[in-house]
C-alpha cells in the first residue's frame, strides 16, 4: 500500500489555493491529471458543477472521502424518532442530500456530493478517533482496510446506487435471507481478529471478521446500513452494524440511532453486546477508489 506510514503534511494556504483551480470529479482524476500524490484536502466538481471540498486518500489509488459519522445527530438513521410509519427514516443512504464539512467530519456527521456523484470500483475505510485534526487522520486511525474485488461495478459504481438496490428500510425482508452483499476486505491496519474484537463478546459469536457488509436485517425486520469489518451470521445485527431505517422494534426506542444497539450492555463497556468505547468515539470514513 505504498507510503501509508509517511508523516502527515500541513498544506499551506497557497497550496490549497492552487488546488482550488483543479477541475476534477474524483481524487483519482486529481492524481492522474494534476500529478497530486499528497493525502489531504482537495476540491472536486460534480457532473452538475457543484464544487465541494473533500479529503483525498491518495495512497489507496486516489480514494475520495464521502462519508463520516459520529455519535451526535442521527442523520444516518432517523432524527424524527423511532416510528414504524417512518420505515426509511432519514433516507440519507439513498438520497442526494449532503451535510457537514470535511473539517468537522470527526466531530459531526458528514456526507458530500461524492457519495452519489463518483463512479468507483472499490472502497477504503478508516476508523478515526473523534476530534482528530484532518492532517492526522491517517496516523491516528485505529483500523484501516479496503476492498479490492471491484465490487462497486456490480452496484452501478457507488453506495447511493447500491442502497437503491438494497433499501435501508423497515420490513423489507428477513434476517440472513435478504441481507445485501458482504465483500471481503484487505487489512491495512489491524487484522480479522482485531477488527472483529471492537464489538462485544456476545457479538463475536455472531460475526465473521474480514468483510464489509451492506443492508443487514435484524430479527425484528429492521434494516441496518453497514457492518464494518464483519459479516453477520445472526440477526442481532444492531450490535455490529451501523446506520439504519426509521424503526427498531426491540426495546423501542433504544436501538434506533446511528450507533443502533452498540451500547446494549452499557456505554463503551465492551461486555455482552456492547462495543468498545474507542469504537463509539470514532468516526468512520469511507473512501471510493
Ligand atoms: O440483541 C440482543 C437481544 O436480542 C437479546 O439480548 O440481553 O435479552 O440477551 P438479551
Ligand atoms: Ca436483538
Amino acid at each position: 500500500m505504498g507510503s501509508r506510514a509517511s508523516a502527515p503534511k500541513v498544506v499551506t494556504v497557497n497550496e490549497l489555493r492552487n488546488r482550488a483551480q483543479f477541475n476534477a470529479r474524483s481524487c483519482k482524476e486529481v492524481k492522474d491529471k494534476y500529478g497530486q500524490t499528497e493525502n489531504g484536502l482537495y476540491y472536486l466538481t460534480t457532473a452538475s458543477g457543484v464544487v465541494y471540498k473533500t479529503f483525498c486518500d491518495m495512497t489507496t489509488a486516489g480514494g475520495n472521502n464521502i462519508y463520516g459519522k459520529c455519535t451526535v445527530g442521527d442523520r444516518w438513521t432517523s432524527q424524527q424518532g423511532n416510528n414504524a410509519n417512518w420505515p426509511q427514516g432519514e433516507g440519507n443512504w439513498a438520497n442526494r442530500k449532503t451535510f457537514g464539512t470535511v473539517k468537522a467530519a470527526t466531530d459531526d456527521d458528514f456526507k458530500n456530493p461524492g457519495y452519489y456523484d463518483i463512479e468507483a470500483e472499490d472502497m477504503s475505510v478508516w476508523h478515526v478517533p473523534n476530534n482528530t485534526p484532518v492532517n492526522h487522520w491517517n496516523l491516528a486511525a485505529i483500523m484501516r482496510y479496503h476492498t479490492d474485488r471491484r465490487f462497486l461495478h456490480l452496484y452501478r459504481g457507488n453506495l447511493y446506487q447500491l442502497f437503491h438496490s438494497y433499501p435501508v428500510e423497515y420490513n423489507v425482508g428477513a434476517h440472513l435471507s435478504n441481507n445485501g452483499p458482504s465483500i471481503p476486505i484487505v487489512d491495512d491496519l489491524g487484522d480479522k481478529e482485531s477488527t472483529k474484537n471492537v464489538y462485544g463478546p456476545y457479538s463475536g459469536g455472531e460475526i465473521e471478521g474480514g468483510f464489509i457488509s451492506f443492508r443487514d436485517i435484524n430479527h425484528e425486520r429492521s434494516a441496518t446500513a453497514i457492518c464494518f469489518g464483519v459479516k453477520p451470521k445472526s440477526g442481532n445485527v444492531e450490535h455490529y452494524c451501523i446506520g439504519g431505517c426509521g424503526f427498531f422494534h426491540e426495546a423501542n426506542p433504544l436501538q434506533c440511532g446511528d450507533f443502533t444497539g452498540f451500547a446494549w450492555n452499557g456505554y463503551g463497556t465492551h461486555i455482552g453486546f456492547s462495543a468498545s468505547k474507542q469504537t463509539l468515539e470514532s468516526a468512520v470514513f469511507l473512501f471510493y477508489c
